[in-house]
């Protein structure tokens, strides 16, 4: 019996080094340490060796067993460490995408609206943000001491330079350097000296101009018209109403419809149906004399928007604060 002991043992320890699938691996384990496997069989024909003998072929039997068990689990934790290693390497798997920002809403929009204007075979130009008092207020029509500047909460850089408080600037920068015929896009920054639900210190417009012989305020009409229906859908309806800004007359501001309640009159538009989105006009003969275009030869008009107002009414935004937070939750929604 002892020789049978031994045997089994050595067998059983040869026959687990060549085993490499787990299922073998359990239906040796049930063989040899299971119930009715070989070693309970032995154990069973202890009960009939001599009282001299038993002793010590139940120790050889108890410490193989125990060597058989302890082959048995390291034999099993071998496959199963092994197994999911070679079954976590699927190059079927499509790879990991590296993750991509995007342009943020202010930026799409812009581009937006100016793409609308070079489809009407507007021409982009920039200015700079800082800018001259002449530039940004003088040549404008709006002198010193013009009470014009207190709509404006200007920062002075020095007495005779600002942050521009708006993009019209550039409008004669461009005449100053070209004669007529002019039709320039103009996006950027402006700056004023206020902070609060709906204003910011630094915001962006758009500024447009057009001038040439015959210019008339229907074409100013028609331009707009087209640029509302392709940036707020075509069933949008738009207003003009009379207005005033030192550089345009006559002015006027430009309301549509509004994007909430399309026009039956709810909070956001003050129970009006409308939404201011711009402010516009024919350029005043005064501007035109500043950068020597003769006012008996040309007109133009002239209009500025602000971009995050539009972006805000595109996408029912509330706090114009969240263009500038650059809270990851919001700007993924674009
Ligand atoms: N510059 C004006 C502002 O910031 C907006 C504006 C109004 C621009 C009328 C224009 C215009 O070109 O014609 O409030």
């Amino acid at each position: 019996m002892k020789q049978q002991i031994n045997t089994l043992l050595q067998e059983t320890l040869d026959r687990l080094a060549h085993l490499e699938d787990e299922q073998e691996l359990e239906r040796l384990r049930i063989e040899v340490l299971g119930r009715k496997g070989e070693i309970a069989r032995l154990f069973k024909q202890l009960g009939g060796s001599s009282a001299e003998e038993r002793p010590a072929l139940g120790k050889l039997l108890n410490e193989a067993r125990s060597r058989l068990e302890n082959a048995f689990q390291e034999a099993k934790s071998q496959t199963t460490e092994a197994a999911p290693r070679a079954s976590r390497l699927d190059i079927t798997l499509p790879g990991r995408l590296p993750h991509l920002g995007h342009l943020h809403p202010i930026t799409k929009v812009g581009m937006e609206i100016t793409e609308i204007f070079q489809r009407l075979g507007f021409e982009v130009v920039e200015g700079p943000d800082v800018e001259l008092d002449y530039y940004n207020f003088e040549a404008l029509n709006i002198p010193k001491d013009h009470p014009a500047r207190d709509m404006q909460d200007t920062f002075y850089v020095t007495d005779n330079i600002v942050l521009r408080t708006h993009t019209s600037p550039i409008q004669v920068r461009v005449m100053e350097k070209q004669p007529p015929p002019v039709r320039i896009i103009a996006p950027g920054k402006a700056y004023r000296c206020d902070s609060d639900m709906t204003h910011t210190p630094m915001f962006h417009q758009v500024e447009g101009l057009m001038v040439d012989r015959k210019v008339s305020f229907g074409d100013l009409k028609g331009v707009l018209t087209i640029f509302v229906h392709q940036m707020f859908g075509p069933d949008v309806d738009l207003r003009f109403r009379p207005s005033f800004f030192p550089f345009t007359e006559p002015s006027a501001e430009v309301d549509i419809q509004c994007v909430m309640c399309r026009g039956a009159g709810c909070r956001v538009c003050s129970e009006t149906g409308w939404l201011e989105i711009l402010g516009s006009g024919m350029v005043d003969p005064e501007v035109f004399k500043m950068v020597g275009y003769d006012p008996e030869e040309v007109t133009g008009y002239a209009f500025g928007m602000g971009i995050e107002r539009i972006a805000m009414l595109k996408y029912g935004i509330n706090d114009l604060r969240l263009f500038f937070d650059n809270d990851l939750r919001f700007l993924e929604q674009f």
